[in-house]
């Protein structure tokens, strides 16, 4: 059972009383169209900027099917590229709040390829801060990662303990925060950051050599294929649902609090998850549905080049300061998205 905060119950009343419009960056993507089915489902206006790199039409689809005509008017889609000043200053044009979740994600994909990752993730980053500063838009909040730990050895992360960045990837995540900060000292533009930790639930792309873990077993799973851990299943993770992204993300577009402001936060559950732990989860989700599941082994292969053996959230300074409180566990959050990806295979 899913726990309750007031705090962001009273906020998503408020909000469907008096809709607002926001611009989400990466609507195509697996978080940004979570994030739209939910704004949409509070009756707010949402516009959607994406180039479809790494989005699908059919996430927008699959939403447009949950909405009459008139509720998916709510939506405006613009496809488009943040590495284009234009395309962000059209897109940030006349709304309130900018929720930045375009990126080019997976830390491999920016070992393989850098510069892009830099071009989408820093040069789109920047085209967007300067679109939403000059079309003076009520706050902006961004994806930023928890990649940007790097290399230090403290568990939980705290936001004010960073070591060096681990790859190109976890580089431009840090880049954005620094941007974030150089833009509220010379510009007075106060953003929010969000390092997310390792989110997942329905549309996260289950496909191809980047995609993350849990989407990938409930697919392989349920389809029958080897099962990899990369190293020895015992690093592990702070495992998000995206119910809980979706709240941090909200409360932080609105919050009134200054001290709020101009700050990064830890987005994940404050647990930590072996990935053998995780296995043997996501393979009971799998065998409840698909018994012959129920006898999968994993296989194990090699370390993955720049993965941190660890990843644990503190969340105190999300709950003190934005009044966040994540609604779903892990286990929560693999029962509801087992549903999803087991409906598709
Ligand atoms: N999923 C996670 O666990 C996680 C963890 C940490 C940070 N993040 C960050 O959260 C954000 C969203 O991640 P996601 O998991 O939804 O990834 P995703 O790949 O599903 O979504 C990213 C979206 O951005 C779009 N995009 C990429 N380049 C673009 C460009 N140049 N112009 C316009 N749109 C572009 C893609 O087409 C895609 O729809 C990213 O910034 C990512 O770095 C995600």
């Amino acid at each position: 059972m899913a726990a309750v905060n007031d705090k962001y119950r009273q906020l998503q009343t408020q909000l469907a009383g008096a809709p607002k419009t926001w611009l989400i960056t990466g609507v195509a993507g697996f978080i940004g169209c979570n994030i739209l089915e939910a704004l949409l489902k509070l009756n707010q206006k949402v516009v959607g900027l994406d180039n479809f790199a790494t989005g699908y039409r059919a996430n927008l689809d699959e939403i447009a099917g949950q909405f009459s005509p008139d509720q998916w008017n709510n939506f405006r889609f613009i496809e488009g590229d943040i590495r284009n000043l234009e395309d962000c200053q059209s897109a940030c044009n006349g709304v309130d709040f900018v929720l930045h979740q375009a990126a080019l994600g997976s830390v491999p994909r920016s070992l393989d390829n850098p510069r892009d990752t830099n071009d989408t993730n820093i040069t789109g980053f920047l085209n967007m801060l300067i679109a939403a500063r000059d079309a003076e838009v009520k706050r902006f909040v961004y994806a930023a990662s928890s990649s940007t730990y790097g290399d230090h050895p403290d568990l939980p992360r705290v936001e004010s303990r960073i070591g060096n960045p681990l790859s190109p990837y976890s580089v431009t995540k840090l880049v954005n925060e620094l941007y974030a900060g150089v833009f509220a000292r010379c510009y007075g533009f106060k953003s929010i950051g969000l390092r997310y930790f390792n989110i997942f639930g329905k549309r996260q792309n289950p496909n191809g050599a980047y995609a993350a873990v849990i989407p990938k077993w409930f697919t392989g799973l349920a389809q029958g294929e080897p099962i990899f851990i990369n190293g020895d299943g015992l690093s592990s993770r702070d495992f998000c649902y995206i119910e809980n992204t979706i709240q941090a993300n909200l409360l932080a577009a609105t919050t009134d609090n200054p001290a709020a402001l101009d700050q990064v936060y830890n987005v994940a559950v404050g647990n930590r998850t072996t990935l053998n732990d995780l296995f043997a989860l996501v393979r009971d989700q799998v065998a409840r549905r698909k018994p012959e599941a129920a006898n999968s082994a994993p296989v194990y292969r090699d370390f993955r080049a720049a993965d941190v053996p660890h990843s644990h959230a503190d969340i105190s300074k999300a709950q003190a300061l934005l009044g966040y409180q994540p609604s779903h566990t892990l286990q929560e959050g693999l029962e509801i998205a087992a549903d999803w990806y087991l409906r598709r295979n």
